[in-house]
């Protein structure tokens, strides 16, 4: 189970969580009940993809094809559509997995950005390698990633022929409509589904993160096993579980003007779990002028960039530390050196973990004297297992945290934006009407 560590921080003390406890017992009433905003978004909670389903066992099998019969796997997507999956395999098999030579296809992801520099790049890489491509969206109709699956289209085509091409794509969206959806049905390619009760940034566990997760030579039963166990502890307990505490420490801090939260680890295999975790919690609660801005860091490296911000900077925010308690059996032991011309003997026979850990606590006093709060979440460790109780307990914290702030955590209205802007200035047809302003605007800068 994973366990949140309040008590870490000082100056919050039991009356500030008992102040919340009306929000808090009616958060939990709307997770445990399904009858809060945003309920039909709700799939996540109890898991979509089982285990022991026919559904697992075909991402499986389909893992076990892409695996036997291709060098690279190029998943196109963005946001909820790709970041869980990156997350999960650079966490548990590392950045560098691609360069491991250990049996496993390379995964590259693209067509989450309109960077046509870093698509030319992966192109590059797949050059005498036998490619297939998952392309992720639940709307199907995403332009960033539709536009590079158009171009990757053309390649697998012009590379395999239609037919074989058609064999090598796999789509993985809405079950009953969108433009993908569509040209997926056309084409024959195999085809896996975004429930509709489930948001993008709650999807990792569907097929969305774990076909590419189980390409990459992930278990998915134990990754799929600790999120189920992990919803089990909540729904045993009260609101004593940590997720509890964790989802009102979010909320007192904001209470107390601390508007931004800092996810920090210690481990730069973690940060991509951080880029997730942003946008698990940016999209949920960013809304109504309300929310904690979610941002990460990795330390030590960060404490040599942000460090100095956060020990005497504007004193806007709280860290928030995920810390694994299993620790890497396999971290260098600093060798003894008789010169000691670096004076590090000191450290002689710790190993580098020992050193992060009292890196770790020290800069938590040290951050705590200049007036930054932190809190620590214990995990497992790096296993699939463990990282599985750790996604589940960020849903449902974000989920609970959300309704506490009294704003409803699964939709994202203010994502359009951006989207209608870009598609007036590009001349898409329906969005013709704002663009002359548009123009005006842009000429006025
Ligand atoms: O969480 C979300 O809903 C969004 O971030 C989406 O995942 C993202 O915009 C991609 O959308 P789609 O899967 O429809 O391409």
């Amino acid at each position: 189970m994973v366990n949140f560590r309040y008590k870490q921080a000082e100056s919050v003390v039991e009356a500030d969580f008992e102040a919340f406890g009306e929000l808090l017992a009616k958060a939990d009433g709307f997770y445990r009940n399904k009858n809060g905003k945003g309920n039909d978004f709700l799939g996540w909670r109890d898991l979509t993809v089982l285990p022991e389903s026919e559904e697992h066992d075909r991402i499986k099998k389909c893992a076990a094809r892409i695996r036997e019969n291709s060098d690279v796997l190029l998943v196109v997507g963005i946001g909820g559509s790709y970041l869980g999956a990156r997350a999960v395999i650079e966490y548990l098999k590392t950045p560098y997995h691609n360069q491991l030579k250990n049996g496993n296809p390379e995964v590259y992801f693209v067509g989450n950005s309109f960077a046509g520099g870093e698509l030319n790049t992966v192109l590059s890489l797949c050059e005498g390698k036998r490619v297939s491509v998952n392309v992720i969206s639940k709307s199907g109709t995403t332009t960033e990633s539709a536009v590079a699956f158009r171009i990757l289209r053309e390649y697998m085509e012009s590379r395999y022929g239609k037919e074989e091409a058609a064999s090598r794509i796999i789509a993985t969206t809405d079950a009953n409509r969108g433009a993908l959806l569509s040209l997926a049905k056309t084409e024959g390619y195999e085809c896996f589904v975004i429930p509709d009760d489930v948001g993008g940034r709650f999807s990792v566990l569907t097929a969305v993160g774990l076909l590419p997760a189980a390409v990459a030579g992930v278990d998915t039963d134990a990754l799929l096993k600790g999120a189920l166990d992990e919803r089990a502890s909540i729904f045993a307990c009260d609101l004593s579980h940590p997720v509890y505490k964790y989802a009102a420490f979010r909320n007192i801090m904001l209470s107390r003007g601390k508007t931004n939260e800092l996810l920090v680890s210690y481990d730069p295999d973690f940060r991509f779990m951080g880029e997730w975790f942003k946008q698990l919690f940016g999209e949920s609660e960013g809304k109504e002028k309300k929310g904690l801005f979610p941002s990460s860091a990795t330390y030590s490296s960060d404490l040599h960039s942000l460090g100095q911000f956060v020990q005497e900077g504007s004193p806007i925010m709280f860290e928030t530390i995920v810390r694994p308690v299993n620790g890497d059996k396999n971290s260098p032991v600093i060798p003894f050196d008789n010169e000691n011309g670096d004076g590090l003997n000191f450290l002689s026979g710790m190993t580098m973990d020992d050193i992060n850990e009292k890196a770790m606590m020290g800069t938590l006093l040290a951050h705590r004297d200049g007036g930054t709060e932190s809190v620590i979440i214990d995990f497992g460790g790096k296993d699939e297992y463990s990282l599985g109780e750790l996604i589940y307990f960020f849903f449902a914290a974000c989920a609970l945290s959300g309704y506490v702030l009294e704003v409803n955590p699964f939709d994202q209205p203010g994502v359009e934006a951006y989207k209608k802007n870009m598609f007036a200035l590009l001349g898409k047809p329906g969005y013709e009407a704002g663009k002359e302003e548009l123009l005006a605007k842009i000429n006025a800068i």
